[in-house]
């Protein structure tokens, strides 16, 4: 406690001490409390409702604050003010986080890690929620809950099944090329200041008048990408399981301030028309000889949480808070994803959750026709109208709202047209699906002793799965990428099996 304030009550009455029950004492020195005793009762009925739900997944992260800085003319981009001159910044808060274990788990897990950003930008909240990944298992939103299930406890033994994680991605088989990366290094992160982070999907830079670009969003580390090899990972999940929030409070704290390099690859609505790949389509990249990165920001993390549960669990991210100059493409993961977020927000934090103040915009917010509700803290909006079109007092609107998705939808019809072709695909799988897959295991070859070190990561895995019919099922999947790299895991497995 600092030392100009005294100890209170929640509702404000001092107390003489924080320790003292009040008891009818009898001769013996023993006492009954009281019911008067609000204190106690205060204090223990708050201790048992400490806990809100932990996130579904993305529960165990990090987290800090810091700043984004525009680094590059983005005019013929983007009308986003965040972006709109050279020098500018914007204050953001960054959750980094892994998926399927639970918020107690070792941060060195070998999963996939989360990347929830938000910029509080001058035209309102932007939040990017990525992963250290560019590709996802899945290009089928209703299959995301599956997907988890697989990858989380098993319901009747409660343990992590590599029986049904391998099932899984064996009957949708479209995650290969995520699968890849998550066995290589890339999969076991040395810290949150060691990894990149990408949008995956497709994401629009728009314009005043409603032309578009798409575009991909690439966060690289300055620090350098560096992994732990699966032994390092598992040694310090027994010996640190909190090693990367360590990591990153340890190095903000020093003033060791971790940074990244922003980037957008950019494509014309036309050429997505022509293009080799789905740009709809979560499994693929575009290579970068097709559609070379253009820096446009940097961004740093320069301070710790004040307060953990506050600043970080508290948070609620979401792809559908976008401002204007940015929108959604029409990648259907990416559609669910803008009703999922909210949606949860909502039940884990409630109602009011923009309120609280790491959700909270730090430009003006004026939402009038959204009232009430628990934990309604702010002003309410007064006596303001609380329904549309008064003619009592006029809603006075933003001079310029600007490049919004709806403008670009109406403005595009042709293009539009193809747009509702192209997303009408299902998840089946084509032969072009394990060209991208090749080329990385390509590009995992050549770093020394990296293929290596992946099949053993996945041998050690499949060596799990009890059912010598899906362990062949999964070497054939390796084997669509690679027939080298299908033998080579079942020769690992089986001599790991053996031992
Ligand atoms: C259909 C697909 C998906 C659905 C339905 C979905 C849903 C969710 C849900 C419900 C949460 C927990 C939110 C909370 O409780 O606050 C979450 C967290 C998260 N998801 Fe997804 N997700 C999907 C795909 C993805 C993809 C493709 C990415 C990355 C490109 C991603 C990145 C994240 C991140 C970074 C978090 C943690 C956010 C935080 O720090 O609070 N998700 N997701």
């Amino acid at each position: 406690m600092s030392a100009d304030k005294y100890y209170t009550l929640a509702e404000g009455c001092p107390f003489a001490s924080s320790s003292t029950a009040v008891l009818m004492r009898n001769r013996d020195g023993g006492g009954l409390g009281l019911l008067q005793d609000t204190q106690l009762i205060e204090t223990l009925a708050h201790f048992s409702r400490e806990r809100i739900p932990e996130r579904v997944v993305h529960a165990k992260a990090i987290g800090a604050y810091g700043e984004f800085e525009a680094t590059a003319d983005c005019s013929d981009l983007t009308c986003a003010s965040f972006l709109s001159e050279v020098g500018k910044k914007t204050p953001v808060l960054l959750r980094v986080s892994t998926v399927g274990p639970e918020a107690g788990s070792a941060d060195t897990s070998r999963d996939v890690h989360g990347w929830g950003m938000k910029l509080y930008t001058d035209e309102g909240n932007l939040d990017w929620v990525f992963n250290n990944t560019p590709v996802f298992f899945i290009r089928d939103p209703i299959k995301f809950p599956s997907m988890n299930r697989s990858h989380k406890r098993h319901p009747r033994t409660h343990l992590p099944d590599a029986n049904m994680f391998w099932d899984f991605h064996v009957g949708n088989p479209e995650g290969i090329h995520q699968l890849l990366v998550l066995f290589s290094d890339r999969g076991t992160p040395r810290s949150v200041r060691f990894l990149n982070s990408y949008s995956g999907h497709t994401y629009k830079f728009t314009q005043k008048d409603g032309s578009f670009k798409y575009i991909k969003i690439h966060i690289k580390t300055r620090q350098g990408v560096k992994n732990f090899t699966r032994e390092e990972a598992t040694k310090i999940a027994g010996e640190d399981p909190d090693y990367m929030i360590r990591d990153m409070f340890e190095a903000i704290e020093r003033k060791d301030y971790p940074s990244w390099d922003v980037f957008v690859q950019v494509m014309d609505p036309s050429e997505a028309e022509n293009y080799r790949w789905n740009i709809f389509d979560m499994t693929k990249v575009w290579p970068h000889e097709d559609f070379p990165l253009r820096n446009i920001g940097k961004l740093t993390l320069n301070q710790n949480p004040g307060n953990y549960f506050a600043d970080i669990e508290q948070a609620a991210f979401s792809p559908s808070n976008m401002v204007p100059g940015f929108a959604a493409s029409a990648d259907p993961v990416l559609q669910a994803r803008l009703f999922a977020y909210p949606d949860a927000a909502r039940y884990r934090l409630g109602v009011n959750y923009q309120q609280l103040p790491t959700n909270a915009a730090k430009a003006p917010v004026y939402c009038p026709f959204e009232r009430d509700g628990k934990m309604r803290f702010d002003g309410n909006y007064g006596g303001d109208p609380n329904y549309v079109n008064s003619s009592l007092q006029p809603t006075r609107f933003y001079p310029e709202v600007k490049g919004v998705s709806q403008n670009s939808l109406s403005l595009h019809t042709e293009h539009e047209k193809w747009v509702g072709e192209v997303t009408t695909y299902t998840s089946h799988m084509k032969k072009d699906d394990f060209v991208q897959p090749a080329a990385l295991w390509e590009v995992i070859g050549r770093e020394p002793g990296h293929q290596e070190r992946t099949i053993e990561n996945i041998a050690q895995s499949v060596k799990e799965v009890k059912s010598p019919k899906l362990r062949d099922e999964v070497y054939d999947l390796f084997g669509r990428v690679s027939l080298d790299l299908g033998t080579r895991v079942k020769r690992t497995t089986e001599a790991f099996i053996k031992k």
